[in-house]
């Protein structure tokens, strides 16, 4: 084969793996956009320069460790978006499906849980699946889970950040397969309303018209409730918050205090979402390569936004976005919300 050129896809890379498994012989071609270190430590730089408030992206928390934090979240009596989604999922699939049609390309945008994918995978008749996910390392070991496990899917694995790809791949075998996009777990909450509708926008260009969009959605409820969720009794939600310092120091050649931070979430009503903060115990000196960064007793890195919309207000979001609402389903107590869109 020449340089540069692959018998599944075409599309810019930095470069290819192409993973076998031994075994079941199944090859899974993989394109690796995987951000670098040196965009790590940039963004890193960036936003402990940034003023008044400090901040830091919150897709570096997935980690290894972070990844599993996560999971751990995601089992919390308190934290009720996961299991709320999975059940809404399980009720809806089938409406789904009749919705979607045969024969398509499902594409997850950021590959978490299995569970709800398998969901997907297991009831409609897809012809390919591709995930997206910005860790290469648990996207080779679910991707490669899943060819197995569904030997007629094509699994096309996308190594690349998401909320910057503007493109997908063209999966080069069958160019015009018809696309549903996947975007569970109220990922899209870590947007702000605008970077959301550009968001959007973008996922519209990536279809064609009539190809659909699933999109798990977080609902405004009482604050208490989001407040548990966020600051569990158990401390898991601090500890996932406190491992991006522990990541930092761990990649970057830096030296944080962890035990120096709390841990802060806490719902903003006038912009409508959970925000977590890392809030400074001390006055302090925090070291990043040759950077100093001041930190003052109680001045906050604002480390995440977790957005939470009714049901109008997203689909009027989605909808200026060019993706049309089609069908919204939501669990008994209006806690979380599915949308099928369609370009
Ligand atoms: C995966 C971004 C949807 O915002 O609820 C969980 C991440 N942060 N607990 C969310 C998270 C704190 C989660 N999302």
């Amino acid at each position: 084969m020449p340089a540069g050129s692959s018998p599944g896809y075409a599309s810019p890379t930095r470069s290819r793996l192409i993973i076998m498994d031994a075994k079941t012989n199944i090859a899974l071609e993989l394109i690796d956009l995987e951000p670098e270190l040196e965009d790590f430590r940039q963004a890193v730089v960036e936003g402990l320069s940034s003023s008044p408030q400090k901040t830091l992206p919150c897709k570096f928390f997935y980690d290894a460790t972070g990844s599993a934090l996560f999971d751990e979240i995601c089992d919390l009596d308190e934290y009720y978006p996961t299991r709320t989604e999975i059940n809404i999922l399980r009720d809806c699939v089938s409406e789904l499906g009749t919705l979607i049609g045969d024969n398509r390309l499902l594409v997850e945008y950021g590959s978490g849980s299995s569970v709800k994918i398998r969901i997907l995978l297991d009831q409609l008749p897809l012809a390919a699946y591709m995930p997206i996910d910005i860790s290469r390392e648990h996207l080779q070991q679910s991707a490669q889970r899943i060819a197995e496990d569904y030997p007629e899917l094509a699994v096309l694995p996308v190594c690349a950040d998401y909320s910057q790809l503007t493109d997908l791949p063209v999966y080069q075998k069958n160019p015009g397969l018809r696309k549903v996009g996947f975007f569970p777990g109220s990922s899209i909450g870590n947007f702000t309303p605008e970077e959301a509708q550009h968001f959007l926008q973008n996922v519209a260009r990536q279809l064609q018209p009539g190809d659909g969009f699933i999109v798990g959605v977080d609902l405004k409820k009482d604050p208490e409730i989001l407040h548990a969720a966020y600051n569990d009794a158990k401390g898991v939600t601090a500890a996932f918050n406190l491992n991006l310092l522990s990541r930092i120091n761990q990649e970057l050649d830096a030296e944080i205090d962890p035990t120096a931070f709390n841990h802060e979430a806490a719902y903003n009503d006038s912009h409508g979402r959970v925000e977590m903060h890392l809030v400074s115990k001390t006055d302090q000196q925090i070291r990043l390569g040759d950077d100093q960064f001041e930190l003052a007793t109680d001045e906050s890195i604002h480390t995440e936004n977790s957005h939470k919309y009714d049901v109008d207000e997203f689909q009027q979001l989605a909808d200026a976005a060019g993706l049309k609402p089609v069908k919204v389903w939501t669990d008994e107590n209006h806690w979380f919300s599915i949308h099928y869109l369609e370009r």
